[in-house]
């Protein structure tokens, strides 16, 4: 049996930065066969989840997204379903069968074989593709041209490290970085194509390294560096990074390079030694936090995140009070918690001691009340500062752009004349929780 070739695309993104880039890289592809996206999403022909694994909820979303989509079977007019990212890598032909009306599951490192399994489906087969063969997908997939003024770049992927709740190690595979000629070109392209910052992604970003035009073995700071040095690139961030991987260079760079933007997201997921030892993390309450003391002499005005699991396995009131006072202690400027999701196949889903909803429920409720006043509080001392602003995007007055300030907040700017891409000037007013007012003073070049 053949079916038409789809001729319109949507792809939607669940999970992480990555999955945005991935999407980014997918609708690229699709361009490239001559495919064009769907001025209606509901009316594509081919429809890609590109999913997440992290927690439970997230994979269940899809579920319920694939029900909706495959209710129009494809004989009556119904998209072609694929099924991308990492509940793809994870449960594998199993969405299929749980899921007949998918037709391709394909995993985050093995996405540029999209054109090839689709013309499978054609054909009237089911495509699946879970290889996980490191960088293969960059080589063979079309240069990364289309941007907005901030734009992701990919330079890592993978974990090794292990933390007994995750499941990145086995839906992403292994470290690996790529090559810095590979970056440093796709820099600049973004740049040309109107990027003016750079947000360095990675699942462990900050363990990139190669070796640079002169042979040189480079870590993350040597790669900031040379972006640094690239004229139209404004601003550098990077995410997410692990402790263990913060290097005596990268936080040096904090202090001396100008365009690293003073914003690190450095997650420590709890306050226990006890529970990080449990964890797998490999690294203590105490050499967190003197990281961050490091940073923060270099680069005083740093505003830091953290990323925070409540609820692991085994954690008592004791426990959970040593994440509350490494919060007070730190003063995070945003942060992300959750609680603590069993994942099939990962060691902390066997453990003893798995602690009630309930108990989660109220620890969670606790820890974002201390997060949500810390960033309010934040925010609050921002106000009156003046400091640039990088439009990113319309906002829902007229005349009113988003951008982001340099500690990463939303600022919102009523300034006719200005465009997205442009970086204003601006004093910090009326602070709340999520965002901030930013009141033009000059314009900077752009
Ligand atoms: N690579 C990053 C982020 C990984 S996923 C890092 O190492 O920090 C993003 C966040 O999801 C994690 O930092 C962690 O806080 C959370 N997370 C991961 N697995 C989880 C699970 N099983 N249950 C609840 N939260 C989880
Ligand atoms: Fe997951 Fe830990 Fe790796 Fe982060 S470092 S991706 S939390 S295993
Ligand atoms: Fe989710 Fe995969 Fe990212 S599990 S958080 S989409 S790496």
């Amino acid at each position: 049996m053949s079916t038409k070739s789809p001729k319109t695309y949507s792809i939607k993104n669940y999970g992480c930065q990555m999955n945005v880039y991935d999407g980014e890289r997918m609708a690229e592809l699709f361009d490239a066969q001559g495919m064009i996206a769907a001025d209606d999403k509901n009316d594509a022909d081919i429809v890609v989840l590109n999913t997440c694994h992290i927690r439970e909820k997230a994979a269940e979303k899809v579920y319920s997204e694939i029900g909706r989509l495959g209710k129009t079977s494809r004989a009556e007019g119904g998209p072609m379903i694929a099924v991308a990212g990492c509940v793809a890598q994870a449960e594998g032909s199993e969405i299929s069968r749980r899921a007949p009306t998918v037709d391709i599951v394909v995993g985050p490192q093995a996405y540029h074989n999209l054109p090839q399994m689709i013309a499978d489906v054609t054909q009237g087969k089911r495509a699946v593709d879970l290889d996980l063969p490191g960088l293969d997908k960059f080589s063979q997939l079309p240069p990364k041209r289309k941007t907005g003024a901030s734009a992701f770049l990919t330079v890592q992927e993978g974990c090794d490290k292990f933390c007994t709740y995750c499941v990145v190690p086995y839906t992403r595979g292994a470290e690996v970085s790529r090559s810095w000629s590979a970056l440093l070109d796709e820099a600049k392209a973004l740049v040309d194509s109107g990027a003016k910052e750079i947000t360095l992604l990675g699942q462990n970003v900050n363990a990139w390294s190669g070796e640079d035009d002169k042979g040189q073995m480079q870590g993350l700071d040597g790669l900031i560096r040379a972006l640094d040095r690239i004229d139209g690139v404004r601003r550098i961030r990077y995410m997410t990074s692990h402790p263990n991987d913060m290097t005596d260079g990268l936080i040096a760079a904090h202090g001396d390079v100008e365009k690293l933007m003073p914003f690190l997201h450095l997650p420590v997921q709890a306050g226990s030694d006890r529970i990080l030892k449990a964890m797998n993390r490999s690294h203590s309450r105490d050499s967190y936090l003197r990281i961050l003391d490091r940073v923060r002499t270099v680069r005083p005005d740093v505003a830091l995140s953290g990323d925070f699991i409540v609820g692991f396995p085994g954690e008592s009131d004791a426990d959970f009070e040593d994440t509350m006072s490494l919060v007070r202690a730190v003063g995070y400027a945003q942060a992300f918690s959750f609680k603590y999701s069993p994942r099939p196949g990962t060691p902390a889903a066997d453990m003893a001691d798995q602690i009630p909803t309930s108990v989660m429920d109220d620890r969670l409720q606790q820890l974002q009340a201390q997060l949500m006043a810390d960033q309010t509080a934040f925010n609050t001392q921002t106000e009156g500062k003046i400091c640039e602003v990088l439009l990113e995007r319309p906002g829902k007055l007229p005349g009113q752009l988003i951008g982001k300030s340099p500690w990463l907040q939303s600022v919102h700017v009523l300034a006719p004349g200005l465009t997205i891409g442009d970086i204003v000037t601006v004093t910090m007013s009326e602070s709340g929780p999520l965002s901030l007012k930013g009141d033009p003073i000059m314009r900077a070049a752009a």
